[in-house]
């Protein structure tokens, strides 16, 4: 169990040589773009935003959606602490897989813990990392989903921004300014970085 906790892979439960680079997989593996942000920042409309111009350009995109994921392969998991962690571990492998695979992934999960996304940054290897950042106050505003509401009237205990932590990120490759940038704006942003990067043509 300790084993595939720490280092995932098939390969390495199957007890075969772990490789050294995630890139060099294959030659033709593809990114994981991996949006963090409180809730109601804005990541899975960036998300499915962006998907729809990254399609256009031709590539193979994948979504993983926090709601999606949590009534799907995840629906077994709560809130705790460790819950959240093994939440995000099966992402990480699925975006693995894919990313490994020549496939596109736009992950969209609160994500809040830096241990976690550190080690979703060395599992998955073409990792760029995507802090979708707005103030509590405006994510309190939107609340398209009432659940800060709920959160602020002690219905829904360990809410993120409310009765549980989010560690911002230190380092990402990008920061996208929801307040301050509509979707369209923000969606640029990411496709530029993409470009200057070399991901995209
Ligand atoms: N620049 C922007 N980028 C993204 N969303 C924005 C922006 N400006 C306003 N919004 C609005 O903010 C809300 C964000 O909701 P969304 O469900 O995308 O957030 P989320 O980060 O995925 O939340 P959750 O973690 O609860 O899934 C939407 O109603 C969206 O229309
Ligand atoms: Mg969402």
């Amino acid at each position: 169990m300790e084993k595939e906790k720490k280092g995932f892979t098939p390969q390495k439960i199957r007890g075969k040589k772990k490789n050294k680079s995630p890139i060099s997989r294959t030659k033709n593996a593809g990114f994981t773009l991996w949006f963090t942000g409180l809730p109601s920042s804005g990541k899975s409309t960036i998300s499915d935003n962006l998907a729809v111009e990254l399609k256009k350009c031709g590539l193979t995109i994948e979504q993983l959606d926090g709601d999606i994921v949590r009534q799907t392969i995840c629906k077994d998991l709560g809130f705790s602490t460790e819950d959240r962690q093994k939440n995000i571990e099966r992402i990480t492998f699925i975006a693995k897989l894919l990313t490994r695979s020549g496939v596109s992934v736009l992950t969209s999960f609160v994500s809040p813990y830096r241990i976690v996304r550190k080690n979703a940054r060395k599992e998955i290897g073409n990792f760029i990392e995507v802090y979708v950042k707005c103030p509590i106050k405006e994510c309190i505003r939107r609340d398209p989903k009432g659940n800060y509401k709920k959160a602020l009237a002690g219905k829904i205990p360990n809410f993120t921004g409310v009765s549980d932590p989010y560690e911002k990120p230190e380092n990402p490759e990008i920061i996208v300014e929801t307040n301050k940038k509509n979707v369209e704006q923000c969606v640029s942003q990411i496709i530029k970085y993409l470009k200057k990067s070399g991901y995209l043509n």
